[in-house]
């Protein structure tokens, strides 16, 4: 079933939807009904105290309780999502997505949890949406009784700030939800000819809208990248039979502030190469494409939103396996412009497709260049799976994770430490050394490898590696399988550049 979403302003109290959701704060005189479950809690009056008593309700953050009203709202059920001691976009956005889960049997469902801003509003849709996520393509049977109606409740439906967090916030959902899609589906259905074809059919999907703006894709194959000595992503790709492919998307718009290049990682799965990974979560490594899938879709979330942003976007995909043909170790590569790299890894693959495309994206002349990339597994280590990690020029990466912020999306600044572009360089017979066998700060080695190719631009580089996969369950808005991460950081970062 498909789901409607609507806004209104209506009490909570007296809706006929068949689940009422409220938001509980944890708060000093204990659990209290948050903004927006006023009149549910007036409804209740003196009994309610009692009852989330009884009931073990402490407005903890996760904490989901469904109750039978028995009349005392129109509503059937209520649900009770726990907010924390604070009403932020965060705690907001992690309640609606925990919800979204918990009503998913009601065929219609009102939210009444905080969302008296157009931040909140924003929360609450994202939240809720990409909660309610599930990839079921390859399912026979699906539990998918997702609710057919969902209302939002906000005590400003009818204003102009609030209807547009409302419409925007659903740009950002369709682009993640795609993005998970991509990451979610086996690595054997999207290799790199089909992932450029899915990125071709998306923006036929996204140019759809009346006034939907433009947004131009060119696919590079195999050839043409021989043409132009793309020597990475040849290189990489060179032991799959599935061939590889550079994506580029540009959206141009009348008068754009700012010009801005995007990067993305594609690789469609990553066995190591010759130097192989262990079996044990190789399967997860069709997750290695999870850069280029979100700078693919924050593009086209941008154009949707028409920000005044021109866009110019590099999508590197292959697929980095193990053959008679595979890349070695010892083999001397030439980047795209030139510069030669000796290959020592062949599981060091993402900075050698990077490079190339990045080099590309020096060649449009952007005024700043972000690249995000599955990269390492050192930026894994370091900061788990809930924070990535950024490098770059300082004030980009300022930039980047004030938009991080907004977005939901954390991420952490990471340095250039002294000597690290000696290592870089350090290779006996070619311009650069992909990797060298030193194991610490090899997340900060990549990262100075990729910086290489910026052409001293502005420029900063997200590895998404710990964040972009979500092995465990599904946990507030964040779904299982591929999270759509960078997505919303990328869209709140050409937003923020809009803006000034
Ligand atoms: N795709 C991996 C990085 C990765 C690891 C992504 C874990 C998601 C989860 C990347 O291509 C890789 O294999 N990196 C190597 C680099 C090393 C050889 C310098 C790594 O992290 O071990
Ligand atoms: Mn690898
Ligand atoms: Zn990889």
């Amino acid at each position: 079933m498909t789901t409607s979403y609507t806004l209104r302003s209506a009490s909570p109290a007296k809706s006929r939807a068949d689940a009422v959701v409220v938001g509980v704060l944890s708060t000093a005189k204990g659990p209290q009904l948050a903004p927006g479950g006023e009149d549910v809690a007036k409804a209740y009056g003196r009994k309610l105290a009692p009852l989330l008593a009884t009931l073990g309700v402490k407005g903890k953050a996760g904490e989901l309780v469904k109750l039978p009203t028995g009349g005392a709202i129109s509503a059937p059920v209520l649900l009770l999502a726990g907010l924390g001691d604070d009403v932020t976009a965060d705690s907001v956005r992690r309640a609606a997505g925990g919800a979204a889960r918990a009503v998913s049997n009601a065929a219609s469902v009102a939210l009444a949890l905080p969302a008296d801003s157009p931040v909140l509003v924003r929360s609450v849709t994202e939240g809720y949406q990409l909660g309610a996520y599930t990839f079921t393509t390859y399912k026979k049977q699906t539990e998918d009784d997702a609710p057919g109606d969902v209302v939002l409740l906000t005590p400003n439906a009818r204003r102009k700030e609030t209807v547009t967090a409302f419409e925007e916030a659903q740009v950002v959902v369709r682009a993640v939800v795609q993005t998970r899609d991509w990451v979610n589906t086996p690595p054997g259905d999207l290799t790199p000819p089909a992932f450029a074809d899915a990125a071709v059919a998306s923006g036929k999907e996204w140019g759809k809208g009346r006034g939907a703006p433009k947004v131009s894709v060119t696919v590079l194959d195999e050839k043409r990248l021989a043409e132009l000595g793309c020597g990475g992503i040849l290189g990489v790709g060179q032991g799959s039979s599935a061939p590889p492919r550079l994506v580029e998307l540009t959206y141009s718009p009348k008068k754009p502030v700012c010009h801005l290049a995007l990067v993305g990682k594609g690789i469609t799965f990553d066995s190591g190469g010759l130097t192989i990974k262990p079996a044990q979560s190789m399967h997860e490594m069709k997750s290695d494409m999870s850069g280029a899938a979100a700078v693919i879709q924050a593009t086209y979330a941008i154009a949707a939103l028409g920000l005044p942003i021109k866009v110019s976007t590099f999508a590197a995909m292959a697929e980095n396996m193990v053959s008679g043909t595979s890349m070695r170790p010892g083999d001397v590569i030439t980047q795209y412009g030139g510069t030669t790299v000796e290959v020592l890894n062949t599981d060091a693959e993402g900075r050698l497709v990077l490079a190339d495309a990045l080099v590309r994206a020096t060649e449009v002349k952007p005024d700043i260049v972000l690249d995000v990339a599955t990269l390492t597994g050192h930026m894994v280590l370091a900061l788990g799976d809930r924070v990535a990690g950024v490098m770059g020029s300082d004030d980009i990466v300022r930039d980047v994770i004030a938009a991080s912020e907004v977005a939901g999306e954390d991420h952490w600044p990471m340095p250039f430490p002294d000597g690290m572009v000696e290592r870089v360089r350090a290779s006996k017979i070619a311009d650069l050394s992909q990797h060298d066998w030193v194991r610490w700060g090899g997340g900060l080695f990549a990262g100075t490898f990729l910086r290489e190719f910026t052409a001293g631009l502005p420029w900063a580089h997200l590895d998404i590696a710990g964040t972009a996969f979500n092995s465990g369950g599904p946990r507030g808005h964040v779904s299982a399988g591929g999270t759509g991460w960078g997505v919303a950081t990328l869209v709140d970062y050409a937003r923020a550049l809009s803006e000034r």
